[in-house]
């Protein structure tokens, strides 16, 4: 195959406080990893109220909102960009729905989450939502353009 088309797409994706706090830095980054996926960038970080508010700016005013920013703002998150063929769809699934109790065993959210506030992990929804999440969370010269040598294997 190679250079397949749509291999360059980028989603953000994120492990909230809880999943850094249950150790589960690893297993996020090792499901990517060994789907196939191109890391292209990753920091920890202890957002900023700002930050958050921009983040979540969809659901300003709704019931959850307050304590959604408490909860990401509580703890140091690990923020990163992962890039492939139809990673923004594909990661949405490898994370389940965001009720953990309606995500399938297999996903993260299913395997390791009970209740929506501590849903574990963030993906971007679709590509307008991915780009605006990337240029927040991210200077350009904190994403690498690397050559992903497995890419002849997976494409
Ligand atoms: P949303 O964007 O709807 O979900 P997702 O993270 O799957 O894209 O909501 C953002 C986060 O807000 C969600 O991950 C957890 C939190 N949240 C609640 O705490 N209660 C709710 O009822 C909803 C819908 C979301
Ligand atoms: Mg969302």
């Amino acid at each position: 195959l190679n250079n397949m088309a749509g291999a360059s797409e980028r989603t953000f994706i994120m492990v909230k406080p809880d999943g850094v706090q249950r150790g589960l830095v690893g297993e996020v980054l090792r499901r990517f990893e060994q789907r196939g996926y191109k890391l292209v960038a990753l920091k920890m970080i202890h957002p900023p109220r700002a930050l958050l508010e921009s983040h979540y700016e969809e659901h300003k005013g709704k019931k959850f909102y307050d304590p959604l920013l408490a909860y990401i703002g509580s703890g140091p998150v690990v923020a990163m960009v992962w890039e492939g063929l139809n990673v923004i769809t594909v990661g949405r699934k490898m994370l389940g729905a965001t009720d953990p109790a309606k995500s399938d065993p297999g996903t993260l959210r299913g395997d390791y989450g009970i209740v929506t506030g501590r849903n574990i992990v963030h993906g971007s929804d679709s590509e307008s939502a991915a780009k605006r999440e990337i240029d927040l969370w991210f200077r350009p010269d904190e994403v690498s353009n690397w050559v992903h040598t497995a890419e002849r294997w997976i494409y």
